[in-house]
């Protein structure tokens, strides 16, 4: 039996087999959240801790926002739940009809999911299906990326790259290969912002489409930058050139912004940020600021229409979820959309802003510390890369974690590599007491 630390409502913490947790570790000395507001959550020993994650890259407009807690309470009083199939409601209108004007180009229809699996699930269902709608059945196989993070379930886990989720799951999906990654280029280390070297590596993809044929090649999937294994950017033209060959050879090009969208990079999306349209476009997170679960999937005009035929009475896409679209979720999305717009949070860390710069220039403030062996940032992002304990891979960052998080500031680390990615609200205090807090751990950390 183990008994929490200061929370004395909680008495036994051995039921709950926490997600993505060393859960011996936790149980022995818990982290406890009570509370949140603006920038900062509050633990049950009473302390405050800076938010230097938006939860899990998802608060992006801080936590608990009144126009998102409005929003919620209102819906509940006047409609809680409508049927997600053959049934409508029209929040769930609204908000695709705003969320298509924020997309570039043919992005226009939007099909809602629960979370960031669902709507990679749910992308990669669609590409395989609008082959088939054209009659072009014979092409199945999906391309993912050696460390890529498409979320958890069997679809996403088998064209995601990171080996320790892929592992212990079998075979997953067959009919999946992978393109080579883009992190550890010597050259590009402690690059401001988007590296210079490394854009042939998109044409891995070339040597994929050589070894299975393009007629067999659904999709391609990438996160435009990857979150999860370290925060690795695409090198300068790698995503243009992606775009080119998929187009020459007839495969959809899916982007994955479950951490992108919704203003990380200072534009709406990724694929505002980067200026190169995909096909489709996975997101969730930010959408309705962490605060209910949900997701949506973008597709182009052209990927929706191919769906549109047959008999009127039939359903077109055998695909959905239960609570796709339900209204709480709707109604928190719009109210986030509102809080998004009036705080021009979308685009506060646009290239060049003021916020972006001051955080580019702390992020490098640390570069000659000791155990730095790298430094990535690009929007409010930022990936401090430590080199890793000999024997003991990931343990040098979870210390950082661990320092952190006694020290008043919450950090994500994945391998050796401290992740960072605030609430867009963040401010230049936020930023300082963030990198001295950093720094101070990193002076001394073994
Ligand atoms: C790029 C990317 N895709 C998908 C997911 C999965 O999202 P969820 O945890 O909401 O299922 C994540 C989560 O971190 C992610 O970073």
């Amino acid at each position: 039996m183990n008994t929490p630390r200061s929370f004395n409502d909680v008495n036994d913490l051995n039921a709950y087999w926490m997600p993505f947790t060393a859960n011996r570790q936790f149980k022995s000395n818990p982290r406890l959240i009570v509370g949140a507001n603006g920038m900062h959550f509050k633990l049950a020993d009473g302390r405050e801790i800076l938010d230097g994650t938006a939860g899990l890259w998802c608060c992006n407009a801080g936590h608990n926002r009144p126009r998102i807690v409005q929003a919620i309470q209102r819906q509940v009083e006047e409609l809680d739940y409508s049927p997600a199939f053959q049934m409508g409601h029209p929040k769930q209108f609204q908000l695709a009809d705003r969320l298509a004007r924020l997309m570039p180009g043919d992005l226009n229809k939007v099909f809602f999911t629960n979370s960031g699996s669902e709507s990679v699930e749910t992308a990669l269902k669609m590409a395989i299906a609008y082959h088939r709608t054209r009659g072009e059945g014979q092409r199945t196989r999906l391309i993912g990326r050696e460390k890529g993070y498409h979320g958890v379930n069997f679809g996403g886990t088998a064209v995601g790259g990171m080996s320790a989720n892929r592992k212990m799951f079998g075979n997953l999906v067959t009919g999946v290969d992978h393109l080579r990654h883009t992190h550890g280029i010597a050259e590009n280390r402690f690059s401001k912002g988007q590296p210079e070297h490394g854009v042939e590596i998109a044409d891995d993809l070339i040597r994929l489409i050589e070894l299975h044929d393009a007629s067999t090649i659904a999709a391609v999937i990438v996160e435009p930058l990857a979150g999860s294994a370290g925060v690795i950017l695409p090198p300068k033209g790698y995503l243009e050139r992606l775009r080119k060959i998929c187009t020459q050879h007839g495969i959809l090009l899916i982007f994955d912004e479950v951490i992108t969208g919704y203003g990380r990079l200072g534009e709406p999306f990724a694929t505002n940020f980067f200026g190169v349209e995909p096909d489709l476009v996975a997101t969730a997170k930010g959408l309705a600021n962490g605060v209910i679960p949900m997701g949506a999937v973008f597709a182009q005009d052209k990927i929706y229409d191919a769906f549109m035929t047959g008999p009127e009475n039939m359903v077109e896409f055998f695909h959905g979820y239960t609570f796709s679209g339900n209204p709480m979720a709707c109604a928190a999305a719009l109210g986030t959309l509102d809080t998004y717009e009036e705080d021009k949070l979308l685009t506060r860390a646009s290239k060049d802003s003021d916020i972006a710069n001051y955080w580019q220039d702390a992020v490098h403030s640390l570069k000659g510390l000791p155990n730095v062996v790298d430094l990535r940032n690009l929007g409010l992002i930022a990936g401090v890369e430590l080199k890793p304990r000999a024997g003991k891979p990931g343990a040098r960052a979870f210390d950082a974690f661990l320092q952190a998080y006694e020290a008043g500031l919450l950090i994500r680390t994945t391998g050796d590599t401290i992740a960072l990615s605030p609430p867009l609200i963040i401010e230049k205090s936020h930023i300082d007491f963030a990198f001295d807090t950093i720094k101070t751990i990193l002076k001394n950390l073994r």
